[in-house]
């Protein structure tokens, strides 16, 4: 009870400075600002490390910079951890390279950063299920910077739950449309931990349920955290409104079970206020509300897209558009058993089972799962049609660069590009390789600008591999399916490694040779 009181008091107080910062701007239109630099060995250099506090524990987007002796690189990071004075954040996504292409036997480098300086990287091969796991210090020089962005006009949660499931503060109607249309976040306010929730799915319109995947296990040292060295696994969550959590432990050495269970948490939830649905369709995809014009033209300005259907609200990871059909290919997700009402509906499977899916404008969602620990196909559904929701992220996403199919600078400069990954912007790329094939809209997992040769790179690695079906403009999941992961350059280059994820086999790298690339960021 002490805490509640403690943070809503405090909660107000910020609240207004808050507002009076973000009153000139729309919340939307705010920019990647830093909130707070600091030293290799934690020394402030600007801004102040609470102000970082604040905006984490006030639902903000966060962005870490830092550079190496090579490069400076900006990523999105998706989890914090509080402990004392120190934050520490990580993010899974990036991939083993030699500078300019990702590694044939690529190498995952989840990264972990923290304020007082220490950055560390494990490593394990994209090549065996049967890998050791290697654990390294980054050495980092200069800065390391936080740049961070609002996704609300106020300070409070939307909602907040005690342990029991039962209201602490805010609004459940509106957290449920949030869920809906838009993006969450996530505080464990009582343990210090905060993160992003890749997904939703609502329940009979009642019960929230959000599941946040990319989670490396992270020990307490005397004032940090590191990396968890016996064993190393990685979690995934899922938590609802109801006050449940489930979490299933997968050790990173041989993707086995290590543990799962369920349990009861108090939660802050926010949600991201810049989301509009742009275009809904009923089951059959005809229109009923917006258009897919306007769905089209905002995906090809590079905007982010979000997808809701049967309760699932979805992120795009992979979205293509093809004449007037839109497929977006999403990959951040789990299996819920779904047997709601009971209170397991939400839960993992004992053996948890990633899902993909391609989303169709025309209404059909085709869905493949598969079990994490061999990747068989355990379940697919290629003939489900929904009625359908498509949302866009309303920031500001500007077109920076664009370079034909032979390399050549078409719009923008380099100097356009460093300055985005200079300033802490997101950056969103579109491929167009075949005309056929039409335009190819991504994320970039982490952006780079090299020092050895002043390229800019960018890693986008949440793919897998999809074929368009002969008889009608529909995609399918292709059936030995493989993970597809790009090396970006700003000379043009579209550098592109696969590998089948249920036999691990090296498929190709290869070099996209005719490829319009462009780059789009939001400041
Ligand atoms: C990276 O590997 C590719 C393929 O082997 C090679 O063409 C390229 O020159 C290498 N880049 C560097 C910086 O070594
Ligand atoms: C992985 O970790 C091992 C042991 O710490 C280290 O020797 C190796 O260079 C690392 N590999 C990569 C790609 O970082
Ligand atoms: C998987 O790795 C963990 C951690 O090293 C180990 O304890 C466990 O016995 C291994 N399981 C199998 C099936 O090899
Ligand atoms: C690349 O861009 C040019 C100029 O905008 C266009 O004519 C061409 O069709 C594009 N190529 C592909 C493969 O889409």
């Amino acid at each position: 009870m002490n805490l509640l009181v403690l943070w809503i008091f405090s909660g107000a107080v910020i609240g207004i400075h808050g507002l009076l910062e973000l009153s000139d701007l729309g919340v939307c239109d705010h920019r990647w600002t830093s909130a707070y630099a600091h030293d290799a060995s934690g020394y402030p250099l600007a801004g102040s490390v609470s102000d970082l506090q604040t905006h984490i524990l006030q639902g903000y987007k966060v962005q870490v910079q830092f550079s190496t002796s090579e490069w400076l690189t900006t990523f999105p990071v998706d989890e914090f951890t509080f402990r004392g004075r120190t934050i520490c954040s990580s993010s899974m996504w990036f991939f083993s390279d030699n500078g300019t292409q990702i590694d044939t036997d690529a190498e995952w480098l989840p990264t972990l950063v923290c304020t007082n300086g220490e950055v560390s990287r494990l490593n394990y091969t994209t090549a065996t299920w049967a890998r050791p796991v290697g654990n390294n210090e980054l050495q980092v020089n200069n800065e390391i910077r936080w740049y961070t962005k609002p996704t609300q006009c106020d300070s409070k949660p939307v909602y907040s739950q005690f342990v029991d499931g039962s209201k602490s503060y805010g609004s459940m109607a509106k957290l449920l449309r949030l869920a809906k249309w838009s993006e969450l976040r996530a505080n464990m306010r009582d343990r210090g931990f905060s993160f992003l929730l890749q997904n939703q799915k609502i329940y009979n319109n009642e019960l929230v349920t959000a599941q946040s995947l990319n989670h490396v296990s992270l020990r307490y040292t005397p004032n940090a955290v590191k990396f968890n060295m016996e064993p190393f696994y990685s979690w995934l969550s899922v938590w609802s409104s109801n006050g449940r959590r489930d979490v299933s432990r997968w050790f990173l050495e041989n993707t086995t079970l290590y543990s799962h269970n369920n349990d009861f948490v108090s939660l802050d939830w926010y949600g991201d206020q810049c989301w509009r649905r742009v275009y809904s369709t009923d089951r059959d995809g005809q229109a009923t509300y917006g258009s897919l014009d306007e769905l089209i033209q905002m995906v090809k300005l590079g905007h982010r897209v979000r997808v809701h259907f049967d309760g699932f609200n979805l992120k795009a990871n992979g979205i293509r558009v093809v004449g007037d059909l839109v497929v977006a290919q999403t990959v951040e997700e789990y299996a819920r058993r779904d047997n709601y009402p009971d209170y397991e509906a939400p839960f993992f499977n004992t053996r948890a089972r990633v899902v993909y899916r391609l989303v169709h404008s025309s209404g059909v969602v085709k869905t493949y799962k598969y079990f994490l620990d061999n990747f068989a196909l355990s379940e697919s559904n290629e003939r489900s049609k929904f009625a359908i929701d498509w949302m866009v992220d309303t920031r500001p996403w500007t077109k920076v660069y664009r370079t034909d199919a032979s390399g050549q600078v078409t719009f923008g400069s380099i100097r356009d590009l460093e300055d985005a990954v200079a300033e802490g912007a997101s950056v969103r790329l579109s491929i167009e390789q075949d005309e056929l094939a039409g335009q190819f809209l991504t994320e970039a997992d982490n952006i780079r600008t090299s020092f050895v040769n002043g390229e800019v790179y960018a890693q986008a690695l949440k793919h897998v591999s999809d074929q368009k079906l002969q008889s009608v403009d529909e995609y399918i999941l292709q059936s030995n399916i493989f993970r597809w992961s790009l090396m970006v350059s700003s000379g043009g280059v579209v550098a592109m490694n696969a590998r089948r994820l249920a036999s691990k086999i090296h498929l190709y790298d290869a070099i996209s040779p005719t490829t319009n690339v462009t780059w789009f960021k939001n400041a």
